[in-house]
């Protein structure tokens, strides 16, 4: 694990964590927090010149997020350098497409070691910690409306994101008498990021894709940082267990279409 320290604007707030906070959500998860008056330190897999570039002033650590020791070693070292993380926000991901037939054991584990246990870890860890200290906190898991409605083209990650929510509905039992809210965020489809990265590759999807949602808008980044900020608020007092779904009412619409429609 590579750590490094880019600098933060001192703040009396309460220190965040975001996991692959070099991504287009995490960054603009960061840049929310901040504005809300958290000190925030970022990880991911690019190395800290990289981090230095694209974030300058946020502290940053290189972590596998699918490797519970250097995560474990990256919320130790923030602690050190900021205060005790309390906001935990669960973001990293990686999307590989693959139907159900095509689906290979690696491409299995890699999807839900990063989608799923890296992100049960972190939540897990951090939470073990507040608990110790006695603080309240917030955890927020990046899930998707994938987690909610099969998508078969990418079987692992629906798995993984499904498999996600119920992680989030059990910590949030656990901790709840700790004063620690557990929430997921659900995106419907973002014009950027993975699936920002899908649609650049085929000419003409984003358009269709638009058609495709009920509200006919796709979600920004800022959009899903400002439901993290929402769930992450000192007023939220009650709000745990819950999905913030941000659709724009695809979900209404049901699944997707089979991956092997066309198939014997
Ligand atoms: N873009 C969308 O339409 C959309 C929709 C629903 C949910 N989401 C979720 O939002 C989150 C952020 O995705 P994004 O769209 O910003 O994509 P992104 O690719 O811009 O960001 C994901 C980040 O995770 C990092 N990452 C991947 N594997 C990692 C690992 N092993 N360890 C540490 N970091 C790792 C990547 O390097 C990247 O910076 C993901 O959880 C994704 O599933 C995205």
């Amino acid at each position: 694990m590579e750590a490094s320290a880019t600098g933060n604007t001192p703040s009396q707030g309460p220190t965040a964590v975001i996991s692959g906070g070099l991504g287009d959500i995490g960054r603009a998860i960061a840049i929310a927090l901040r504005a809300a008056g958290a000190r925030v330190a970022l990880s991911d897999l690019a190395p800290a010149k990289t981090a230095a570039q694209r974030m300058p002033s946020f502290h940053y650590t290189r972590v596998d997020i699918a490797d519970y020791q250097q995560v474990k070693t990256w919320l130790q070292a923030v602690e050190r350098s900021l205060s005790v993380p309390t906001w935990i926000i669960c973001n990293a991901g990686v999307v590989i497409p693959g139907s159900s037939r095509a689906t290979s054991p690696a491409l299995w584990e890699k999807t839900l070691s990063v989608n799923l246990t890296g992100s049960f870890f972190l939540a897990q860890l951090a939470a073990e910690r507040m608990a110790k200290k006695k603080l309240p906190g917030r955890i927020v898991f990046i899930g998707s409306w994938a987690g909610e409605v099969p998508h078969p083209q990418i079987t692992a990650y629906s798995v993984a994101k499904a498999g996600l929510r119920m992680a989030m509905k059990c910590l949030a039992t656990d901790y709840a008498a700790y004063g620690i809210l557990v929430n997921e965020v659900a995106p419907g489809i973002v014009d950027a990021g993975l699936s920002g990265k899908m649609m650049a590759r085929t000419p003409h999807l984003r358009e269709k894709t638009r058609q495709r949602i009920p509200v006919r808008r796709m979600l920004t980044p800022e959009d899903v940082a400002q439901g993290v900020v929402s769930l992450c608020d000192s007023r939220n007092l009650h709000m745990t267990g819950s999905v913030l779904l941000l659709d724009g009412g695809l979900t209404l619409k049901g699944p997707l279409p089979s991956s092997n429609a066309d198939a014997d």
